[in-house]
């Protein structure tokens, strides 16, 4: 089991940090990638990457706080250069939170230079994306007429929750699909993952938020990734072992885990 997104650098952890790396690790989870949401979270991603085997890092400037702080590129491609750090973002698209025209530029301009990054050092993007109510697939719209410009680029769309079209849209581009808690409880995704092929589904749980059915409502925490790949297992009419082996393989050839 991998979870391939998760936010143990974040406050909601600063207390037991050590004591939930420890209960997941003990409970089959077999690599953790931290993502950063600005400089002091990727920053702390990398501390923990380079404090604990198997815990990864990503790093950069989630697009809801790109009016909040600066994307210092040369900070960023600094910390990128660490042997842990394995993938750029989360970055990305987000119109839920941000509605303002001039932050949404913002945002995009934030989003090239993570691309750019990423080409750079030859790592893969982890992509946030999420639409408002009345147009919730337009930010996966204009992410992907972005991505399509973009040459050599690699990564996971995270935390997916657009349509089927989209999906191949994505798959098109040689991205991966990522799929969290949430796919334990809500609706519409079984024909989504029914379609998918195994070889592009990455697992992942967002913790501290989006914890699955079970456990819904309470801090989500690492381990919680055995119900994303309990339910993909029971979509796809696989095996828990065939699914767990298969995801890992499918995170361990995206962001070159040494697991
Ligand atoms: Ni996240």
């Amino acid at each position: 089991m991998i979870d391939t997104h998760s936010h143990l650098n974040f406050n909601a952890f600063k207390k037991d940090c050590a004591q939930v790396i420890g209960r997941s690790f003990s409970n089959g989870i077999k690599a953790i990638i931290n993502v950063g949401s600005d400089l002091e979270t990727s920053k702390r991603a990398i501390e923990l990457a380079d404090e604990f085997e198997n815990l990864y890092a990503a790093i950069g400037l989630h697009p809801v706080d790109t009016g909040r702080e600066v994307f210092d590129f040369e900070i960023y491609k600094k910390m990128a250069g660490n042997k842990k750090a394995v993938a750029i973002g989360e970055t990305g698209l987000d119109y839920f939170h941000v509605s303002d025209p001039k932050l949404i530029v913002l945002q995009k301009e934030v989003f090239l230079s993570h691309i750019k990054l990423a080409r750079e050092l030859d790592l893969p993007l982890i992509l946030h994306c999420r639409g408002n109510k009345q147009e919730p697939y337009k930010p996966y719209y204009k992410m992907l007429e972005i991505l399509k410009k973009e040459k050599e680029i690699k990564g996971v769309i995270h935390c997916f929750s657009a349509d089927l079209e989209i999906a191949k849209n994505f798959l098109e581009l040689g991205f991966y699909i990522g799929f969290t808690g949430v796919i334990t409880f809500a609706k519409g995704f079984d024909e989504i993952i029914k379609e998918l092929p195994s070889d592009k589904i990455l697992t992942e749980t967002d913790c501290p938020y989006l914890a699955p059915a079970l456990y819904r409502g309470e801090r989500c925490e690492s381990w919680h990734v055995k119900f994303v790949i309990e339910k993909i297992a029971q979509i796809k009419n696989l095996s828990f072992v065939e699914t767990e082996e298969q995801t890992e393989k499918n995170a361990i050839n995206l962001f070159k885990l040494k697991i």
